[in-house]
């Protein structure tokens, strides 16, 4: 990812950390979608949350399910918040296109609302990355875009604070994961919870 970006982000989710977790809801549509992945996999299933932000309600509800759940962000404000509120997580500071992990050590691995904000041309390397770190036959649920997304530099709207985003649309999000061998099995177009355009969560098998 080039500096610029990823500083916006990172210093970005720093900041407003404590309001986006006040007006993220915890039940809605993405969540149905989380327990189906949940649905899928054994109690004792090692799963990567990758951008968790302060881990509610993702994080949180893998580990009410299992015991086994690392949750990876590179703002230290929000894994600060995230240490306080899901205490049974490993909670890793790191980036999602470098993940810090071992080849196949990932039974799944899920991705809310995070890859958006990386810029698109890193999305392949993301892609890469969630293979390398799942087992053959393990799971992918990440959140991507729907529509053409090339930037979109905000300055002030989210939140208050300077903000990043871009991504592809559907089919190019669906080709891309194909690139990276892994399978999809299910897409879904699933509404913002904070009440943006809507996201492509895709369940996707490692080959
Ligand atoms: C919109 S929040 C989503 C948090 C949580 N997944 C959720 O569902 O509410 C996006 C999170 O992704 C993290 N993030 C964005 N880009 C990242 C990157 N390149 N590496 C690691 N974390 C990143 C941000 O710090 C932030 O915590």
């Amino acid at each position: 990812m080039r500096d610029e970006p990823r500083r916006v982000v990172q210093h970005g989710y720093d900041d407003v950390a404590e309001s986006y977790l006040a007006d993220r809801p915890t039940d809605g549509a993405d969540v149905a979608v989380l327990r189906d992945l949940m649905a899928r996999l054994a109690p004792d299933a090692r799963v990567l949350d990758a951008g968790c932000g302060a881990g509610v309600p993702v994080t949180r509800l893998l580990t009410e399910a299992g015991p086994n759940i690392i949750g990876l962000d590179f703002s230290a404000g929000q894994l600060s918040l995230a240490r306080a509120r899901v205490p049974d997580a490993d909670l890793v500071q790191g980036d999602l296109a470098a993940l810090p992990f071992r080849p196949q050590q990932f039974d799944a691995v899920v991705s809310f609302y995070a890859i958006i904000h990386v810029p698109r041309r890193d999305h392949p390397a993301i892609f890469n990355e969630c293979h390398r770190i799942l087992r053959p036959g393990g799971l992918a649920l990440l959140c991507l875009g729907t529509n053409d997304l090339p930037e979109d530099h905000d300055p002030t709207s989210w939140l208050g604070t300077p903000m990043y985003w871009s991504h592809y649309d559907a089919a190019t999000n669906l080709e891309l994961l194909d690139h990276a061998h892994l399978d999809v099995v299910a897409d879904h177009r699933v509404p913002d919870p904070m009440g943006h355009r809507g996201h492509l969560f895709a369940l996707a098998i490692r080959r």
